[in-house]
């Protein structure tokens, strides 16, 4: 039950980027991360935060782990954003530091 509900959001996740993938724009997804994201991160490794992306092993392996763990920080942060903002700072990531073939 769990599981599925699971694929679904994930289902849902990717069908949202596709619709806005034209339309990314790196640069405020960077502002959007810089602004919120790397204070928290920088305080678990000690510096910007941003080796929490290079780390070894990772936790994110893929695009659609990607944008759930973006999803799921932000959610934490209760910040709600929609799915423009999601989309942003993950072309901003993957562009930056994961480079996942998309
Ligand atoms: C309150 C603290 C906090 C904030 C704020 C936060 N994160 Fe995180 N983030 C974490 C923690 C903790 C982990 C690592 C979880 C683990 O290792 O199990 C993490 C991990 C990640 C990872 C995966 C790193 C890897 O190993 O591949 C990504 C991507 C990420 N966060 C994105 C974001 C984004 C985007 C934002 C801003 C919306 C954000 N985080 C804000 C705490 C935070």
């Amino acid at each position: 039950m769990q599981r599925f509900s699971i694929a679904a959001l994930l289902s849902a996740t990717l069908l949202a980027s596709a619709q806005v993938s034209a339309r990314l724009d790196l640069a405020r997804g960077e502002k959007l991360h810089n602004a919120h994201c790397t204070a928290c991160h920088g305080s678990m490794t000690g510096g910007d935060g941003t080796a929490l992306y290079t780390r070894s092993p990772r936790l994110v392996n893929s695009m659609q782990e990607l944008t759930a763990r973006v999803r799921r920080c932000a959610s934490g942060l209760d910040l709600m954003w929609f799915g423009k903002d999601i989309a942003d700072v993950v072309h901003y990531l993957n562009e930056g530091y994961y480079r996942f073939g998309e």
